[in-house]
């Protein structure tokens, strides 16, 4: 009798709990299962694993693997379905790791084509119909971000909620497959992903997972390179693991991690001429994405953001970016906007979204809150990046509760473009641009 009565007086009071109760009492889930998609069944000509990405002006790639060697590398397309009026021709490669020889993996550029467009395509020339949607070259645009995705179940419940949320684009801060070596591992991350990534561009960018380097024997992004090529070239870089790009008004740079990021590297020659041509007229917001955070008050990967933030904040601040997008530790966290380790006015916000549901599971502990952290959770979930106009940008974080996304952090950011930041900082910026 007694055990009851307390039962029900927890029960009430938990009942009553307000919402902040829920989320410090929300039970981390176990981790899920693997899922590896099955490819073995489909005949060897049969498009597999597409997925799209942005390719320069009006431009989008279409990226997919065919087991044979003579399916054409050809797109043909067109604003209704079943009825193509355009085709591109484009390239194809493939690699041997080890004892695994991949499929015959296609890059095909299509376009010029229209903002805000439904297309309908065939890859190979063969079935089945895909459809994609452009995004759009004015304000509003949407932007869906989740990092170290790998393929368990969560991944599954992140990508589901994903597909549920009205988005123009996906950004991906590194940690794709988490094949880990095991080639068949990106097949089926390709194949799992592909209802998404088929149908609207899927930005990447590298993590350590994606490196998969073995000293003597093999260099590292071989797999990652050859399957998820980005607009590298289109954006005057030399290397698929740094680029930027243009999405309706905001300039998106793509940074690698895992490749030289000192100031005399490659990456950092190309990102000041990058940043040099960057006109705040049109492109308002500017947004970076990478894997290891440099704001990070978790216990996991402490320290490991501090050379590259050490080479390229000065720089990045001084051309007043507005946001950073991180992966890499499996939590979530936002802060103010910071530079040089404290809150600054003219920083960039931190968002460090690696939480989208690889096996390795949560990062759950955390030190000491610092001033600059605003709020943090280990849950899984996705991101939306809303940016409305040139000035203002809505973003929410949607934890997977349980297979329920619930939006748990959300605030209005405002584009520096319209601040004195720009001109208090422009000084700086030539001199950073300029130095040898
Ligand atoms: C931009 O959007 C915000 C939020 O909806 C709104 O308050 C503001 O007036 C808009 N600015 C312009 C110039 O339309
Ligand atoms: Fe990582």
């Amino acid at each position: 009798m007694a055990s009851k009565l307390v039962f029900l007086i927890v029960a009430v009071v938990a009942a009553a709990a307000p919402p902040f109760a829920a989320v410090a009492d929300y039970v981390r889930p176990p981790p899920r299962p693997i899922i590896r998609s099955s490819l073995s069944s489909l005949p060897p000509s049969s498009p597999q694993q597409v997925h799209i990405s942005l390719a320069g002006a009006n431009h989008m790639r279409i990226s997919w693997i065919t087991m044979d060697e003579t399916s054409p590398s050809l797109v043909v397309y067109g604003t209704s379905p079943n009825i193509y009026t355009s085709k591109a021709q484009g390239e194809s490669t493939s690699y041997h790791y080890l004892t695994y020889r991949s499929g015959t993996i296609h890059h095909t550029v299509i376009g010029p084509l229209l903002d805000s467009t439904n297309y309908f395509y065939k890859c190979s020339g063969v079935g089945p119909e895909f459809q994609l949607r452009t995004p759009p070259s004015k304000f509003p645009v949407t932007l869906a971000v989740s990092g170290d995705l790998g393929q368990s179940g969560w991944t599954k419940s992140t990508l589901d909620h994903m597909a549920q949320c009205q988005h123009d684009l996906l950004l991906l801060p590194g940690d794709l497959s988490y094949a880990d070596f095991l080639q068949p591992g990106w097949d089926s991350f390709g194949q799992l992903v592909q209802p998404q990534a088929s149908a609207r561009a899927w930005m990447v960018t590298q993590g350590n997972h994606d490196v998969e380097h073995i000293p003597v024997l093999k260099r590292g992004f071989i797999a990652y390179n050859a399957r998820w090529k980005m607009p590298y070239q289109e954006s005057g870089s030399s290397s698929n693991l740094f680029y930027s790009f243009d999405v309706a008004g905001i300039h998106v740079l793509m940074l690698g991690s895992y490749t030289d990021y000192d100031v005399n590297s490659d990456q950092y020659m190309w990102l000041k001429g990058d940043l040099a041509k960057v006109n705040r007229g049109k492109t308002p917001w500017i947004i970076a994405v990478l894997h290891v955070p440099w704001y990070n008050s978790n216990t996991a990967h402490q320290g490991e953001g501090d050379d590259m933030m050490a080479a390229m904040e000065p720089l990045l601040h001084a051309a007043a970016v507005d946001v950073m997008f991180t992966g890499h530790v499996h939590a979530y966290e936002r802060t103010k906007r910071v530079f040089n380790g404290k809150s600054d006015p003219c920083g960039f916000v931190h968002i460090t979204i690696g939480d989208g549901g690889n096996r390795e599971g949560l990062a759950s502990r955390y030190k000491e809150q610092p001033e600059w952290s605003v709020f943090r959770e280990a849950s899984f979930g996705h991101g939306v990046f809303n940016v409305v106009n040139a000035s203002h940008a809505f973003w929410s974080w949607h934890r997977n509760d349980d297979d329920e996304p619930v939006m748990s952090d959300k605030v209005w950011i405002n584009s520096l473009s319209g601040s004195r930041c720009p001109a208090k900082m422009k000084k700086k910026l030539r001199k950073l641009l300029l130095a040898p």
